[in-house]
């Protein structure tokens, strides 16, 4: 299933020595909306295709369905922070064609394999569209998704409580391969989805803390199993097979997990606030300042020391051994460190920074500016600017790291208004 990367050196390429990379000038927002267009178009005419059952992108085998729901996050957030909507109607097609029958993001075509997490990253396109209020294919419809997703995965909770004293499993199918596995993609991805409902309806809960409380539910329980540690790492998962029970924890740190508990926080610093849960809130911050050290610790500090503050995947940039899926983990990264820069000031210029060291070496990254369609590298610390390497994670990854410095463009997160 792993897809090796083949790095391509400048000897078999020689014209790199002489193609355009993007400019950015981080600093200047004018030449960062230029740099995120120019990305988020190439993605478009490199990988939109309406027709594909892969999540309307097309990718290389093994096609990850999960992916195309993070493309179209990423360019629901795009629409928004450059006021452009070239790509608005291809977007809302998607999540309209990917909603599925029981509008819960499980169409049929994905059946079978689905799991939580996957299910986890297209809602988070509904999520983004309701807080951002883009138009709605039927009126109510991505609260109506997000109440959906929410019930699943409190019912498979329930169902998967025998083992480890709580948690999701990652897939919610018993048929599939992982069916035996709890992890932090899936409880961060539950965990968030509560926060950022909690957030979003506290005004007109009329005191109803469902939400809030499996937030809680979740935190605790990733914390009490190790999976998010006391230093605020975030390991990977556990197995739950035969009598395993989550005893060993699988250790690797991926960006995605840390990025996705951190913006679960972050809407619970943000929530707690507005119901003024003083106390409470506080704690979030704690956490919140946590994992974004963590995130600095982990993920910022690529091999040699010659690229300080530059974001990199720990665990396979340095091998050149990341999957088709896996290049794209520093776009969940990047996208959450911004959002969560908004909703927790404490952490806002910490997070820029982080931002803007990586965003202009991403640009770097990015061959051919001249061209029209760009290609964005993986190794952003590579000193010859384009590794070699494109693919559609990478564009991913190069466009959310770019286009995040923009995030205080965005208007404040919607709230749901109370009845009258
Ligand atoms: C999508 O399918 C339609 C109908 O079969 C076809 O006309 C069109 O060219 C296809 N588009 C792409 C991008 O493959
Ligand atoms: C499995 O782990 C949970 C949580 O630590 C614990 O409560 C439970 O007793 C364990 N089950 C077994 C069979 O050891
Ligand atoms: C509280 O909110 C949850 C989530 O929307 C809902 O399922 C539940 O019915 C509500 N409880 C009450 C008492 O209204
Ligand atoms: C990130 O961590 C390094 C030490 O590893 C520290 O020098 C740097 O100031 C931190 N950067 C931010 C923005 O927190």
């Amino acid at each position: 299933m792993a897809r090796r990367l083949t790095l391509v050196t400048a000897s078999v390429l020689p014209f790199l020595s002489f193609s355009t990379a993007l400019s950015l000038d981080t600093t200047n927002p004018v030449t960062i909306t230029q740099a995120a267009t120019s990305i988020a178009n190439s993605l478009m005419t490199t990988y939109h295709n309406p027709n594909s059952t892969a999540g309307d992108f097309n990718q290389p085998q093994p096609w990850f369905w999960w992916l195309s729901g993070s493309g179209w996050t990423a360019l629901l957030d795009y629409t928004v922070y450059t006021a452009d909507t070239t790509h608005k109607p291809a977007l809302l097609a998607a999540l309209a064609e990917n909603l599925g029958p029981n509008l819960d993001f499980a169409p049929a075509e994905q059946a079978s394999w689905e799991a939580n997490d996957d299910q986890a990253y297209w809602l988070y396109g509904a999520l983004t569209a309701l807080e951002y209020g883009f138009d709605e294919p039927t009126p109510g419809v991505w609260l109506a998704a997000a109440n959906n997703v929410f019930s699943k995965f409190v019912a498979r909770w329930a169902a998967d409580a025998a083992t480890c004293g709580g948690g999701l499993k990652w897939q919610f199918d018993p048929a599939a391969n992982g069916f035996f596995y709890k992890n932090s993609v899936t409880n961060g991805g539950f965990f968030q989805t509560a926060a950022r409902l909690a957030r979003y309806s506290a005004a007109a809960a009329g005191g109803n803390t469902t939400y809030a409380d499996w937030a809680r539910t979740v935190w605790d329980w990733s914390t009490g199993a190790g999976f998010v540690a006391a230093d605020y790492s975030v390991y990977d998962g556990a197995s739950d097979e035969g009598t395993d029970n989550c005893t060993t924890i699988n250790g690797i740190q991926w960006s995605y997990n840390v990025a996705t508990y951190l913006h679960g926080a972050a809407n619970m610093y943000a929530y707690t606030g507005a119901v003024g849960l003083v106390d409470e809130q506080a704690v979030w911050a704690t956490r919140v300042q946590g994992l974004v050290d963590a995130a600095n610790r982990t993920f910022f500090s690529p091999p040699d020391g010659s690229a300080p503050g530059v974001m990199y995947e720990q665990f396979c940039e340095p091998t050149a051994s990341c999957t088709i899926d896996q290049t794209s983990f520093k776009s969940s990264l990047s996208r959450w460190l911004g959002k969560t820069a908004i909703l927790v000031p404490g952490v806002k210029d910490q997070i820029m920074s982080l931002l803007a060291t990586s965003a202009g070496r991403a640009a770097g990254s990015c061959t051919d500016a001249a061209s029209g369609a760009v290609s964005c590298g993986m190794k952003w610390w590579a000193p010859e600017g384009f590794d070699g390497y494109t693919d559609f994670g990478s564009m991913l990854s190069a466009l959310e790291v770019v286009q995040s410095l923009l995030v205080g463009n965005a208007p404040a997160l919607a709230t749901l208004t109370p009845a009258a």
